[in-house]
């Protein structure tokens, strides 16, 4: 059997990251797919475990490198329990952000040499990357402004602008360093626009292969 499609979301803050993943869910059923949704960190008992101490201790002080390899850790369990049994089953594991949100976050944000992160990319994923990433991009201040109307933040999302504005130019650099595999969908638009454009490259991922 071929492997399944491995497709992953990201974007930064109000991006509208949980609206748009149900909208792919549903194309992607639609076209006949069984789809796995899953989310990082996170998507194992052990993932949510990492994800609460990762998002939500506020006294906990966490390295950079500790940030790091906590979400490889998380990873490397949610890859051999969910993610690697799905797509050898030819599911199609739809993923709420992966590693390019490590280069972002750990490498921008919090300034980690991307060699070190690609290391342990290559060691916990060995050659597995996503066949597609989906980048919701919107402006900075503008994901920040409709982020903000939700509840208490986040670790993450208490940092500041400065913080976020180097996480948007990672990803921008990753997308433009590997067009084929990660598009650029702009989120800044109204939603029926948002999702003509995320429609448009899953039919060509689809019909290309
Ligand atoms: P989210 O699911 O609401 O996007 O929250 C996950 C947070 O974790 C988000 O702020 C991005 C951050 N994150 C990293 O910093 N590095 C990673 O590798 C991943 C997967 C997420």
């Amino acid at each position: 059997m071929p492997r399944g499609l491995f497709i992953t979301l990201e974007g930064g803050e109000g991006a509208g990251k949980s609206t748009n993943l149900a909208f792919i869910r549903q194309w992607l059923q639609r076209a006949g797919h069984e789809v796995v949704v899953t989310r990082e960190p996170g998507g194992t008992e052990l993932g949510e475990r990492v994800r609460d101490i990762l998002l939500h201790s506020k006294q906990l002080h966490i390295t950079p490198e500790s940030e790091m390899l906590l979400m490889f850790a998380a990873r490397a369990e949610h890859l051999a329990k969910v993610i690697r049994p799905a797509l050898a089953a030819g599911k199609t594991v739809l993923c709420d952000r992966f590693t390019d949100a490590t280069y972002a976050y750990q490498g921008g944000g919090r300034g980690l040499a991307a060699e070190r992160i690609a290391a342990m990319e290559n060691w916990v994923q060995g050659d597995l990357r996503p066949d597609l990433t989906l980048l919701l991009d919107i402006p900075v201040e503008a994901g920040r402004a409709r982020a903000g109307q939700r509840g208490e933040p986040d670790r993450f999302e208490r940092e500041d602008n400065e913080f976020f504005t180097r996480v948007h130019a990672i990803y921008l650099a990753r997308a433009q360093a590997d067009p084929k595999r990660m598009r650029v969908i702009d989120a800044s638009r109204a939603l029926p626009q948002v999702e003509q454009q995320i429609a448009a490259v899953l039919e060509e991922l689809v019909h290309g292969r």
